[in-house]
C-alpha cells in the first residue's frame, strides 16, 4: 500500500470508527452467532496473492462485525466495562503509526519517560503513597503475577530464582478473589495446594481474623506465609477487603501485601470513596486497570510497587545485546515485568488524562456511581427483587425473589431471566454466585451509558420477569 492509499483508507477507517461509536445502539450488544459461524466464512488456507483493501475491509464489515460483542454499547452491563474514548483511540492510532517497541529507555526515550510521568500523575490523582513507583503492564493478571514472583523472591532471599522452589511458600486470597490470583500462584510455582482461600464476611470481604489464624497455623506447620492478595472491588460483588487490618497482619507476620484494585482503583480519585482505600501505606504492590473504568483502550494496567529494587532484582536479566550506555541513569522497564518487548501504552493514558483532567474523570466516575445508586434503589423498592450485596460503586448484584419460588428453582428462574434479558440484544448483563445463590450483576460503567439506558434495562428486566412467569 502506498502513502496515498494509506491516507485514503485511513480517513475511511476513522470515519467508520466514528460512525460505529455514534450508531452503536443499532447493533445487538452481544454477538448473535453460533460457534464456528465466523470461521466457516473465512478460507482455511491463506491467500496466495495479496488482496485489495476494499475486499478485506468489506469482509471486516460483513463477516467480523456480526461476530463482535459491542463492549462500547450503552447497554453494556456485563462483567466489568472495558471502556475506550475518542481520545484514547486516536492515541492508539499514533502508537500504531510509530510502531515502536519500547523495551528499554534507548529504544524510545519518550515512551519510558512518559510512562514515568503518567504513572506519577495517576499516583497523585488517586492519592496513592508518594514513595510508590509505577509501571504499565498489559493486564492486572500480569501485575499480580509480578507481585507474587517478587514476594517469592523477597521471602526466599532471591534463592528461588537461583535454585528453584524449595520450601513451602504459601499465599492467601479471599474466597472472592479474582481467578488471576490463583493463576499467578500456580505460574509462580506456589502450587494450588499452597493457596489458602480465606473466608469472607456478610459483605463478601476477607475476614482478617481468619487470615491471621491461617497464617499462624501455617507458621506452626513450618510453612512460609509469603503473600496476601487483597481485593478492592471484587469481581463478583465489588466488595472491599479491609486493607487497614490486613496491612497490620501482614506487617506483623512479614508477609507481602498485594492489592488487586483492577476495577475499583479509579474510585480512589473521589473524596467520598477514599475511606475504602484506607491502609495503603502498608501495601507492597497495587494494580488497577485504566482499561476497565478509566476511558483507556484495552490493554493498560498500572502497577505500583513500594520497593522497585525488589521487582527489578526479581525480573532483571542482563544479556550483552540489551546493554546500553545509559543503563545506570535511566529506567529500563524491561526489568519491571515479564515480557521483554513493550507497547507504548503511556501515550493513550496521557491523552486521556490531559483531555479529561482530574475533574472530568471524577465527574465521569461519579455519574456511574449515581446510576448504580439509582438502579440499586429500583431493586430495593421492588418487592419482587432483592439486593444481594452492598453496592459501593456502579456494580449492583440482585435477583428476582418474590418468595414464590424456592431453592434450586429460584436459581433456575434467575438464570432463565438473564437469558431472556440478554436475548433481546438491547442490554447485556452477566451473573455470579454469591453465598451459593445465583445472582445477576448489573455493572454500570460504560462511557456512553446514561440514565435512560439504566431505566430501559430495568423495564426489560421487569418485562422478561413477567414473560417468564406467564410461561
Ligand atoms: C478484581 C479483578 N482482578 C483482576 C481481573 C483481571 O483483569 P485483567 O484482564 O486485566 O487481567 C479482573 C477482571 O475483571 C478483576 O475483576
Amino acid at each position: 500500500m502506498n502513502t496515498d492509499e494509506f491516507r485514503k483508507n485511513g480517513y475511511a477507517f476513522v470515519d467508520w470508527a466514528a460512525d460505529y461509536l455514534e450508531e452503536i445502539e443499532k447493533y445487538p450488544v452481544k454477538a448473535r452467532v453460533k460457534p464456528g459461524d465466523i470461521k466457516s466464512q473465512i478460507p482455511g488456507s491463506p491467500p496466495e496473492k495479496g488482496e485489495k483493501m476494499e475486499e478485506i475491509f468489506g469482509d471486516f464489515k460483513e463477516i467480523i462485525i456480526p461476530g463482535m460483542t459491542h463492549w462500547q454499547h450503552p447497554g453494556w452491563f456485563a462483567y466489568f466495562p472495558a471502556n475506550n474514548s475518542p481520545e484514547s483511540i486516536l492515541a492508539e492510532l499514533l502508537t500504531a503509526g510509530m510502531g515502536a517497541q519500547c523495551m528499554v529507555w534507548a529504544t524510545s526515550p519518550a515512551a519510558t519517560e512518559l510512562e514515568e510521568v503518567v504513572t506519577e500523575w495517576l499516583k497523585q490523582m488517586l492519592h496513592l503513597p508518594e514513595d510508590w513507583a509505577g509501571v504499565i503492564q498489559d493486564t492486572a493478571s500480569t501485575a499480580t503475577l509480578c507481585a507474587l514472583l517478587t514476594a517469592r523472591e523477597w521471602k526466599s532471599n532471591f534463592q528461588v530464582n537461583e535454585k528453584g522452589m524449595e520450601g513451602k511458600f504459601v499465599i492467601y486470597v479471599s474466597q472472592e478473589a479474582h481467578s488471576s490470583a490463583e493463576k499467578g500462584g500456580k505460574i509462580a510455582g506456589f502450587g494450588r495446594g499452597n493457596i489458602r482461600y480465606i473466608e469472607t464476611d456478610e459483605k463478601f470481604a476477607m475476614k482478617p481474623e481468619e487470615l491471621e489464624r491461617a497464617i499462624i497455623e501455617d507458621q506452626e506447620k513450618g510453612m512460609r506465609p509469603t503473600a496476601v492478595v487483597a481485593t478492592l472491588g471484587t469481581t463478583s460483588s465489588g466488595a472491599f477487603d479491609p486493607l487497614d487490618e490486613l496491612g497490620r497482619i501482614c506487617k506483623k507476620h512479614s508477609v507481602w501485601l498485594h492489592v488487586d484494585a483492577a476495577y475499583a482503583g479509579p474510585a480512589a480519585m473521589l473524596e467520598e470513596k477514599r475511606h475504602l482505600f484506607r491502609g495503603l501505606e502498608n501495601v507492597d504492590s497495587f494494580v488497577f486497570n485504566p482499561h476497565k473504568w478509566l476511558l483507556t483502550n484495552f490493554d493498560c494496567s498500572v502497577y505500583y510497587v513500594k520497593n522497585p529494587e525488589l521487582l527489578t532484582r526479581t525480573m532483571s536479566i542482563d544479556p550483552e545485546y540489551l546493554k546500553t550506555a545509559h543503563d545506570q541513569e535511566v529506567k529500563n522497564f524491561r526489568d519491571w515485568g515479564v515480557p521483554l518487548g513493550r507497547r507504548f501504552r503511556a501515550l493513550k493514558l496521557w491523552f486521556v488524562l490531559r483531555s479529561y483532567g482530574t475533574e472530568g474523570l471524577q465527574e465521569f466516575l461519579r455519574e456511574h456511581i449515581r446510576l448504580g445508586e439509582f438502579f440499586k434503589n429500583l431493586v430495593l423498592e421492588d418487592p419482587d427483587f432483592e439486593l444481594m450485596a452492598p453496592a459501593e460503586l456502579g456494580l449492583v448484584c440482585f435477583r428476582y425473589n418474590s418468595g414464590d419460588i424456592k431453592g434450586e428453582n429460584l436459581d433456575n428462574f434467575n438464570r432463565q431471566l438473564m437469558e431472556g434479558i440478554n436475548s433481546r440484544g438491547e442490554v447485556f448483563l452477566t451473573h455470579t454466585v454469591l453465598g451459593e445463590k445465583f445472582v445477576l450483576r448489573m455493572a454500570i460503567g460504560q462511557r456512553t451509558t446514561r440514565e435512560e439506558h439504566v431505566r430501559k434495562a430495568w423495564e426489560i428486566i421487569k418485562e422478561e420477569t413477567r414473560n417468564l412467569k406467564d410461561k
